[in-house]
């Protein structure tokens, strides 16, 4: 059944990085349309609305979209637009998975990490309000429901995967009641939903020390919605930094895959963006639809071309974004 995949170019890099995406589907055959959409800071300035509702409209009626990264002012302006995005198709579940690429230089070869956050709720509720001049105050806002919600994905996630171990982060020794029931409802679902998998508690700081120590002692990690916000990019630093790392937010009636990094105001624009990301977030997107090989197949030429040296500046190579990718949208398209 072909399928229409709703396309965000978003800010910044955005339209270079999907554009090499783009190319890469487009050599591997798979029977996909692109509908291209507004949203972001450019989309504002043409119709008014970071997300105007042609947007928000197509994104309901065919569930999945690949998106670039979009630009959030720091301090003032709109509300951002993935968190929007997020809390309005309810993509509970961020799913980073970070590994190490043979070929590029890092301190560590073995970091085979699935980074699990909840994506809806925790301190990006987005209500924040002066109490008092002077005084402002930001709701953590933590619910059983989705504390559950997120957890009963993650263990699932881990069988489903064939994984080990899940290793939840939190902070519930100084947030007793929101961290608290975050835990309390992990341990549970763990129970109920995969009790053979190892279940791991740790307090954040220490999981961050551990993580940067030695990531190969972790397998899928668990965490609330800022947490996890934090660590997946201290992961992503873990194996080349932000432009290897693809990412999946997944919600029970849609999901948007997207590159984990952010739409880099300073390369914009210069061509030498590393769109290994985005087209990783769009294996990450055919496999959610059950197109496998093709998933392996891109999955295999990102690890081809790190391997071969053929990388953007940001892994010490020379290529251009768009060299990059066509690089593996040659492979791909020669695959047998
Ligand atoms: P960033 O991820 O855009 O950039 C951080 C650093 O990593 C920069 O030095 C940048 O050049 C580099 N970098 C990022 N992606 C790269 C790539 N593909 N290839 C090579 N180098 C890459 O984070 P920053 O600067 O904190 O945020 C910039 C804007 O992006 C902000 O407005 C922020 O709100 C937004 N943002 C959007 C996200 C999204 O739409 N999913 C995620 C993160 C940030």
């Amino acid at each position: 059944m072909p399928h229409t995949i709703c396309l965000i170019e978003g800010d910044g890099i955005g339209p270079e990085v999907t554009a090499a995406a783009r190319a890469v589907l487009d050599a591997s055959g798979a029977e996909l349309t692109w509908l291209p959409l507004a949203a972001g800071a450019a989309a504002a300035e043409r119709f008014g609305d970071t997300i105007p509702e042609a947007t928000l409209e197509a994104i309901r009626t065919h569930r999945i979209a690949l998106k670039g990264p979009v630009t959030t002012p720091v301090g003032k302006g709109f509300t951002s637009v993935n968190v929007r995005l997020r809390k309005t198709f309810n993509l509970y579940a961020a799913v980073r998975p970070v590994r190490s690429l043979r070929g590029i230089r890092t301190r560590y070869e073995n970091v085979e990490i699935v980074v699990i956050r909840e994506n809806t709720e925790g301190l990006y509720s987005g209500i924040e309000h002066e109490v008092v001049p002077g005084v402002i105050e930001t709701l953590k806002v933590t619910t059983k429901a989705g504390c559950e919600r997120i957890a009963r994905y993650a263990f699932a996630y881990a069988r489903s995967r064939g994984r080990k171990k899940v290793t939840v982060f939190h902070k519930a020794n100084i947030m007793k009641r929101a961290d608290g029931l975050f835990l309390d409802c992990a341990r549970r679902m763990h129970e109920e939903v995969a009790p053979e998998i190892a279940l791991e508690e740790l307090i954040i700081d220490n999981g961050c020390m551990q993580l940067v120590r030695d990531p190969s002692r972790f397998d899928v990690l668990l965490m609330e919605n800022y947490n996890g916000d934090m660590v997946s990019d201290l992961c992503a630093g873990l194996v080349g930094g932000l432009g290897v790392v693809p990412g999946a937010n997944i919600g029970d009636e849609g999901a948007i895959f997207e590159a984990v990094h952010g739409s880099a105001p300073d390369i914009a624009g210069k061509g030498i963006a590393n769109p290994l990301g985005a087209i990783g977030s769009l294996a990450l997107l055919l496999r959610h639809l059950g197109e496998l090989g093709a998933a392996e197949r891109i999955d295999a030429e990102i690890e081809r071309v790190v391997r071969a040296g053929q990388v953007t500046r940001d892994l010490g190579g020379t290529l251009s974004t768009e060299a990059c990718g066509k690089l593996v949208a040659d492979g791909i398209a020669q695959a047998p």
